[in-house]
């Protein structure tokens, strides 16, 4: 990939920080015999993510679903991967990790009581103390006492949002640092991982073209996306300097853009005269400028692909103005819509009781949400996904 080298892609590297998990994967009758023997776990789509969260080393166990029975205990070997062409069920199940065992395989009946006792879900991640639970129970030894929140590890990932409603309490999540919580207008991380998960496979190129302090990065490289990142003022090496008005990157090459842009000029980020967050959002200029963003979104975007922009309104002097729908407004003028979602707003500056106590007496509301607007380059980009016989959907 030429253009990633010349813009100094390979320089950023996963952090690696190693705490020890188990992970429970499902199968039924026609897959148990094949996933065991050749010593590998296969997924699709929902549950791609969780099986990218394991590591080399981390306990495994396989579980099915048509028996109810639990195999185990083996060890992850090597790093998860996607191959879309793996010869084993037609590549239907993309998503793989192999795995290693050095004894001979226990099983366990009636595992879903085992899980009930232990008040688990098999899609849960498991801490170190959690898995070797199961392994004491797989080998029939007994277990001590424990509290949930030792055995299962619920912040490890972030929850994959089915709805158009998103909220996660913490900005970052896992054992390691996502951006800089302290730089102003930081990213949730949950939201990048969302939207890498939903909208590119493993090794797919994503941009930020407004950086900041790099969550996008530091997500992108966790879950193995490549990942190209620009701010007029970078933070961190591994972003580029340059204006999301002329991105320096050629024509339909990226698989995804993530726009967190300036809201108008509520936030001092820099200095820097070409900085789009010293333009107030009550006057046009702001829209105009982030047009041309726009623009280039759409240029270096692949056809069928997606650009997810991340913007709030603003309520400032005495006035409302809807920056979520004037954004909306324009990147329709280039993109076909895929979806708006409402981002829950936490952590805010103005989450104090002198700011609610304000918003009562001069009668404004506070911003409780974020618009994440989701647009696709050509139509093409709804019709993907498998057919759904939408009269079983009750709303
Ligand atoms: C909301 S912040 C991005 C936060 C970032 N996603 C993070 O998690 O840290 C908006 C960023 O846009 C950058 N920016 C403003 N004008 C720009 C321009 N013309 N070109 C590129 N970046 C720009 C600012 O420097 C700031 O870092």
């Amino acid at each position: 990939m030429g253009f990633l080298s010349s813009v100094g892609v390979e320089k950023s590297e996963v952090k690696k920080h190693f705490v020890r998990h188990g992970f429970i994967f499902a199968c039924t009758d026609k897959s148990e015999e094949t996933l065991l023997s050749n010593r590998i776990i296969l997924t699709g789509k929902n549950y791609a993510n969780k099986l990218f969260a394991v590591k080399e080393g981390d306990f495994i166990f396989l579980y099915n679903l048509d028996k109810d029975v639990l195999y185990g205990t083996f060890t992850a070997k090597g790093e998860p991967g996607y191959d879309k062409d793996i010869p084993i069920f037609e590549g239907r199940y993309p998503y793989y990790i192999r795995f290693e065992t050095t004894q001979t395989i226990k099983k366990v009946e009636k595992a879903s009581s085992i899980f009930r006792s232990l008040n688990i879900s098999w899609r849960d991640i498991l801490t170190e103390k959690g898995a070797l639970l199961i392994k004491n129970i797989l080998e029939g030894r007994a277990i001590n006492r424990f509290r949930k929140e030792e055995i299962v590890d619920d912040k490890y990932i972030p929850p994959m949002m089915t709805t158009t409603l998103w909220d996660y309490p913490y900005q970052s999540y896992g054992y390691t640092k996502k951006g800089n919580n302290k730089y102003p207008g930081v990213t949730p991380a949950f939201i990048i991982y969302n939207l890498i998960w939903r909208y590119t496979e493993p090794g797919e190129i994503v941009c930020d073209p407004m950086a900041g302090s790099g969550t996008t990065i530091d997500v992108c490289l966790e879950e193995r996306r490549r990942v190209v990142a620009f701010d007029i003022v970078p933070t961190r090496k591994d972003i580029i300097q340059a204006d999301a008005r002329n991105i320096p990157l050629k024509d339909e090459t990226v698989d995804l853009v993530f726009v967190d842009s300036p809201y108008g000029d509520n936030i001092k980020y820099n200095d820097h005269p070409l900085n789009i967050g010293h333009i107030p959002a009550s006057s046009e200029e702001f829209y105009e400028e982030l047009e041309k963003v726009m623009q280039e979104c759409y240029r270096i975007l692949k056809k069928g692909k997606v650009l997810a922009w991340l913007i709030g309104d603003q309520w400032a002097k005495g006035e409302y103005i809807p920056v979520g729908f004037k954004i909306y407004e324009r990147l329709t003028k280039y993109f076909s819509p895929v979806d708006v979602v409402c981002v829950v707003r936490r952590n805010q500056a103005s989450n104090t009781p002198f700011w609610h106590s304000k918003a009562l007496q001069h009668n404004f509301y506070l911003r409780g949400f974020k618009y994440l607007i989701i647009v696709g380059k050509d139509e093409s980009v709804k019709k993907k996904g498998t057919k759904i016989r939408w009269n079983f959907y009750e709303r």
